[in-house]
C-alpha cells in the first residue's frame, strides 16, 4: 500500500476546492497514510514547499472558497525542466503518488507526470469553467452559476423597474456553459457563448418580440470567450431604442461558500481519489456521470473534446419568452 501521497490546488481556485483538501486529508490518515500539502501548486512542486498535513490542518474549511493550500498558473511545469525538477522534489521526499485538484491545464501537468515520469496521479476536477467532457460537473461550478444568479436577482429589480436591457457577461473563455446554466435557471433570454456565433439582428428582433408579448425588461448573459459585455452593449445599443446596462461578474463568481452540491463533490472526488491511490492506481482522473462517481484513464481524459448541449439551449430559447 502507498505510504505517502502529495496534494496541490493548480489554475482558477473553485469553490469546492477547500473541501476537497480536506476529503483527500482525512481519507489519507484514515488509511494510515502520511499527507502532504503542496504550496502554489506546481510552483510548490518546482520550489519545494510543502508540509505534512495532519487531521486538524483541515479543520474549518470545509465552507470556505478559495484553496488553502493556493494556486497558481505554473508556466514552468511546461518545460522539461520545470518537470524534471518537481519530479525530483517528489523523490527527494519519498512522495509515491499524487492528487492535483484543478481544470484541463493542470490535468496536463498530472497527465505528464503520469505518463513520462510514472508518478501514479489522480486528478480531480476543480474548476468553475465545467469545461470537462468526461465528467457532467466540475467542482464550483455549481457555487459559480448560484453567484451568478443572486447577481442576477438583483440585476432584475432595477432593469424591471426602468424598462432596461440588462447585459450581464459571466466567465468562460472556451466554454459557454456559466452562460447556458445560468440563462436558463435565472430566465434570461438570450445567452452569446463562444461555441455559436451570434447575430445581432436576430437578438433584436427576438427582444422585441418579448416586448410584444409584455416583457417589461431582458436579461442576455454573454460568456467572457464570445464578447466583453461592455462591447456587447455599445453593439446593441446602437440597433435598439431599449435603454442597454452592462454588467461584469467578474472574480465574484469564483469565491464563496461552496453549495451543497460542490461540497459532496468534493467529499466523494476526495475520497475516491485517495481510494484509488491507497490500492496503487494512479494515472486517474475521477469524475461524475449519470449521478454515479467515476474514474478514468487521464490520457483518455485530457484528449476528449468538451461537447456543447444544444438540447439545453434550445430549451432555453422555448421557455424564455
Ligand atoms: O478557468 C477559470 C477561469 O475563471 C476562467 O473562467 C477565466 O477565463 C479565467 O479563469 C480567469 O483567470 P484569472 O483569474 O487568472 O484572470
Amino acid at each position: 500500500m502507498m505510504k505517502k501521497i502529495g496534494l496541490l490546488t493548480s489554475g482558477g481556485d473553485a469553490p469546492g476546492m477547500n473541501a476537497a483538501i480536506r476529503a483527500v486529508v482525512r481519507t489519507a490518515i484514515y488509511f494510515g497514510m502520511e499527507v502532504y500539502g503542496i504550496e502554489r501548486g506546481y510552483s510548490g512542486l518546482i520550489d519545494d514547499t510543502m508540509t505534512r498535513m495532519e487531521m486538524r490542518s483541515v479543520s474549518d474549511i470545509v465552507q470556505r472558497g478559495g484553496t488553502r493550500l493556493r494556486t497558481a498558473r505554473c508556466l514552468e511545469m511546461l518545460t522539461e525542466e520545470g518537470q524534471k525538477t518537481a519530479v525530483s522534489t517528489l523523490e527527494r521526499h519519498g512522495i509515491e503518488g499524487l492528487v492535483v485538484i484543478g481544470g484541463d491545464g493542470s490535468f496536463r501537468g498530472a497527465k505528464c507526470l503520469t505518463e513520462n515520469y510514472g508518478i501514479p496521479t489522480i486528478g480531480i476536477p476543480g474548476t468553475i469553467d465545467n469545461d470537462l467532457e468526461y465528467t457532467d460537473y466540475t467542482l464550483g461550478f455549481d457555487t459559480a452559476v448560484n453567484t451568478c444568479l443572486d447577481v442576477i436577482n438583483k440585476l432584475r429589480d432595477t432593469m424591471n423597474s426602468h424598462e432596461r436591457i440588462s447585459v450581464v457577461e459571466v466567465m468562460g473563455r472556451h466554454c459557454g456553459d456559466i452562460a447556458l446554466y445560468t440563462g436558463i435557471t435565472s430566465g434570461a433570454e438570450i445567452i452569446v457563448v463562444p461555441e455559436i456565433t451570434y447575430d445581432m439582428d436576430s437578438i433584436v428582433k427576438r427582444i422585441d418580440l418579448s416586448r410584444q408579448n409584455g416583457k417589461h425588461s431582458n436579461i442576455i448573459i454573454v460568456a467572457e470567450g464570445a464578447c466583453s459585455a461592455d462591447e456587447f452593449a455599445k453593439q446593441l445599443q446602437a440597433v435598439t431604442s431599449y435603454s442597454v446596462r452592462s454588467t461584469n461578474i467578474g472574480h465574484i463568481q469564483r469565491g464563496g461558500s461552496p453549495s451543497m452540491a460542490d461540497r459532496m463533490l468534493a467529499a466523494q472526488f476526495g475520497n475516491k481519489a485517495v481510494r484509488l491511490l491507497k490500492d496503487g492506481i494512479g494515472n486517474r482522473v475521477v469524475g461524475i456521470r449519470k449521478n454515479e462517481i467515476i474514474d478514468m484513464d487521464i490520457i483518455e481524459a485530457v484528449s476528449m473534446k468538451k461537447r456543447f448541449n444544444y438540447e439545453l439551449y434550445e430549451t432555453l430559447q422555448m421557455i424564455s419568452m
